[in-house]
């Protein structure tokens, strides 16, 4: 079955727990939660704090993805403040190796982002240390853009090395998920799919879920 993660991105901020829980009692499997620097992309969401308080209001699994410049700064922060997956961009780690050791040092879940326009090239030494590989499928810093077609390829080349090798990870993708991009990225390969704006602008948050998930490959 394929994996929700919504975004909270464009959820109301005024009452994160109601969203949450509206979450939680659709069933999705994890929360994913956008943290923007303002440097690596060009917006500002939320801290470690925020995630901290969200913490003992759910047992949702919390996908965390860095959008930030300075990631090794923040792996400890946000590892205290409960994260269970933290998600690097290649783009924004000098050390990517040691990024991702760190992380695993601190007992959590490892994923390494790559935007549109990174080939997946660059992630495949890293494979056999991943939990997830996420790809994007909008540039990072806001909700609501359009899925950028070129992703597919992407996923479709990406999921044939992780078979090839016999790997054992998830491809995540973000950005610009609805119904239709939702199926497309799923028949590519995609297992996770972060899905922010089509959801809240869903009629029947319910029954959008029910069918995203139940996509297959
Ligand atoms: C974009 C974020 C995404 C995004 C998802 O920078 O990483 O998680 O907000 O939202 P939609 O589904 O609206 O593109
Ligand atoms: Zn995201």
């Amino acid at each position: 079955m394929v994996k929700i993660a919504p975004s909270i991105l464009t959820c109301d901020f005024s009452d994160l727990t109601g969203e949450v829980k509206k979450m939680e009692k659709e069933k999705v499997d994890m929360l994913h939660l956008d943290i923007m620097d303002g440097h690596f992309v060009p917006n500002l969401s939320f801290g470690p704090m925020v995630v901290k308080s969200l913490r003992p209001k759910t047992n949702l699994f919390f996908d965390v993805h860095l959008m930030i410049e300075n990631a090794d700064e923040f792996l400890l922060p946000f590892s205290q403040a409960g994260a269970d997956l933290i998600t690097v961009h290649i783009e924004s780690c000098k050390d990517l190796g040691n990024t991702i050791n760190k992380i695993k040092s601190l007992g959590k879940g490892v994923g390494v982002c790559l935007n549109p326009d990174t080939p997946i090239e660059k992630i495949i030494k890293f494979l056999p240390e991943l939990d997830l590989v996420m790809l994007m499928s909008v540039f990072p810093g806001f909700g609501g853009q359009k899925f950028i077609c070129s992703v597919l390829k992407k996923i479709e080349k990406l999921k044939a090395i992780i078979e090839k090798e016999k790997l054992n990870l998830d491809i995540e993708v973000d950005g610009g998920i609805n119904i239709k991009t939702a199926a497309q990225a799923v028949s590519s390969g995609a297992s996770i799919l972060v899905v922010g704006s089509a959801l809240y602008q869903a009629e029947d948050l319910g029954e959008t879920i029910k069918y995203l998930k139940n996509l297959s490959y």
